[in-house]
């Protein structure tokens, strides 16, 4: 991972979508559209956030905060800079951010067979709470975890 003065977590804008669309694409099989993200910047219970790295948009994350639930809608890392400590940044951020805001939960959706996010949720303490049978276009099960924040 690089040092803390070349990472940086910002609020994402319009001129974002470009780059985090070509994220999206490479990190899933039924990627969200552009509208969806855009609907993102505008849903008033939405934090979308952005991390860059040197300057590089390196990955995103979409949360919403509704009273003391949070949910963790999308979050995905660049393929290159996988595997270096960044989405567990990213998500641990997250998990300080819902909490300063007063939840008290912190939930969300993931396919049964991605095992890299499975261990990133495992190793910060989600635990599945149940499953969402054909949930996914192409049939997959997703699992239901969540985070109990004290
Ligand atoms: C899931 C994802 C965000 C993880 O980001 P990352 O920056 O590569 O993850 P990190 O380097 O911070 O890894 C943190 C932990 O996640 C787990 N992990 C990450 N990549 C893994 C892999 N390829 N295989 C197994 N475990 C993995 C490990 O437990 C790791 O901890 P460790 O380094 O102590 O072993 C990234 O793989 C990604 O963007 N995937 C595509 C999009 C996606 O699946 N999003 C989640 C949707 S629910």
């Amino acid at each position: 991972m690089d040092t803390p003065e070349n990472i940086r977590l910002r609020p994402a804008d319009e001129r974002d979508i470009r780059e985090v669309i070509a994220v999206e694409k490479m990190s899933f099989t039924s990627p969200w559209s552009i509208d969806s993200f855009r609907h993102e910047l505008y849903n008033p219970v939405s934090y979308f956030y952005i991390i860059e790295i040197q300057r590089k948009l390196t990955g995103y994350i979409i949360f919403w905060i509704f009273e003391d639930e949070s949910h963790i809608a999308n979050i995905a890392i660049h393929s290159d800079f996988r595997k270096k400590g960044y989405g567990e940044y990213l998500l641990q951020w997250t998990i300080e951010f819902v909490r300063g805001k007063g939840a008290k939960t912190i939930t969300l959706e993931v396919n049964e067979k991605n095992t890299a996010a499975r261990n990133l949720y495992e190793k910060l303490g989600f635990k599945c709470v149940g499953r969402r049978a054909k949930y996914y276009e192409n049939r997959d099960d997703a699992l239901m975890l969540t985070k109990y924040i004290s």
